[in-house]
């Protein structure tokens, strides 16, 4: 590829129930990243409350976007676009950070990029803290992307493997007939007591539990790269009404753990088996489940192919992946107009 353009991107992501901005220069090196999360505010729903999320990113756009210019140590004028994500995700949400972003686009003159989610969760797996800014400030940087390379994206609302060619360029294998990983997770989560979010709840009583005290059933659908997890979620419902039923205290760790490894299980197979056929040259794993510690780890234990996880303040949703993502559309001429809308059910293409 021909050289790419320095360039500094604003990105603002508001998909879902994370208010963020960030900045990023040269589609990689993070200036500045904040994320106002309504995390407490939506638990006591159990779940995202649309409305809620929507009115919050109200609240919170004007002074986050205000919060990482300043810790940037820069103003619009510094900047040479403005990335936004136009979908997959709540309408209601998408609109506040794409007419936010509109605003700051009309009133610069600056490009204005609508970026895809799901590309953003893909683009967090290159980013590393700038060597002047960040608390990982003069981490080296993970290589760069080798094409082509094969992406396992798991997250809340979301579970694809994907073949990416080169920059921008996705062929979707498979993704799931059900439910995302990360919903199981929430499920599951709840099935057990264990509250919300449900990733990290399970990940931390799994860590208790035996893997192997419950043989839960792995859906392989094998001869296509699709997963499903509705299966397994109801094979845990039913052993916790069993467990219930005898009056029998619910093994709460051993649940976690058998669950969790049975979703890491097929998670690693089909993505090592993707990675075979296509003949990767590495493996990217990103979206919100990637911080699952148990996923990391087994993808880090193979040794067949080079594997490459964000951090964990980039698996979850940031504007960082946006920006990055964002970077490289506008390197390569993408521009969208002012008159954009928001594409709540945007598939990667
Ligand atoms: O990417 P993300 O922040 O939002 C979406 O785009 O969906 O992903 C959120 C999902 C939730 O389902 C949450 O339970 C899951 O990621 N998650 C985890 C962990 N941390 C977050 N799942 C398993 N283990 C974790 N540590
Ligand atoms: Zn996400």
């Amino acid at each position: 590829m021909a050289a790419l353009p320095p360039a500094r991107i604003l990105a603002i992501e508001t998909s879902c129930d994370e208010t963020a901005a960030a900045v990023i220069e040269n589609g990689r090196a993070l200036l500045a990243s904040t994320v106002a999360s309504q995390m407490d505010i939506h638990a006591r729903y159990g779940g995202v409350f649309p409305e809620v999320a929507s009115r919050q990113h109200i609240l919170s756009i004007v002074p986050v976007v205000e919060q990482t210019l300043t810790q940037a140590h820069l103003a619009l004028g510094d900047l040479d676009a403005i990335a936004v994500t136009r979908g997959p995700g709540l309408a209601g949400s998408l609109v506040v950070g794409l007419n936010m972003a509109k605003g700051l686009a009309l009133g610069t003159g600056l490009p204005l990029i609508g970026v895809n989610h799901l590309e953003g969760h893909m683009y967090s797996a290159w980013v590393y803290d700038s060597p002047q800014q960040g608390d990982n400030a003069g981490e080296n940087p993970p290589p760069e992307p080798q094409f082509p390379l094969i992406a396992l994206l798991v997250s809340g609302g979301h579970t694809e493997l994907n073949l990416m060619e080169s920059h921008l360029k996705y062929k979707r294998l498979g993704a799931t007939l059900d439910d995302a990983a990360g919903e199981a997770f929430d499920k599951v989560a709840r099935l057990l007591g264990l509250g919300y979010p449900g990733g990290p709840a399970i990940q931390n009583a799994a860590e208790e539990g035996v893997p192997k005290a419950f043989n839960f059933p792995r859906a392989w659908l094998e001869g296509t790269w699709n997963f499903s997890f509705s299966g397994l979620k109801t094979a845990v419902l039913r052993e916790v009404k069993r467990l219930n039923g005898e009056g029998k205290p619910l093994p709460v760790v051993d649940l976690a753990a058998s669950f969790q490894s049975a979703v890491v299980e097929v998670l690693l197979q089909k993505t090592l088996m993707a990675s075979r056929e296509f003949g990767a040259k590495e493996i990217l794993v990103a979206g919100g489940v990637s911080a699952n510690r148990a996923l990391r780890e087994a993808f880090r234990a193979q040794q067949e192919f080079p594997v490459n996880i964000p951090r964990l303040s980039l698996c979850t949703d940031n504007a960082a992946m946006i920006a990055a993502a964002g970077y490289f559309r506008y390197a390569l001429g993408h521009r969208d107009g002012l008159e954009i809308d928001v594409l709540p059910t945007w598939t990667l293409s």
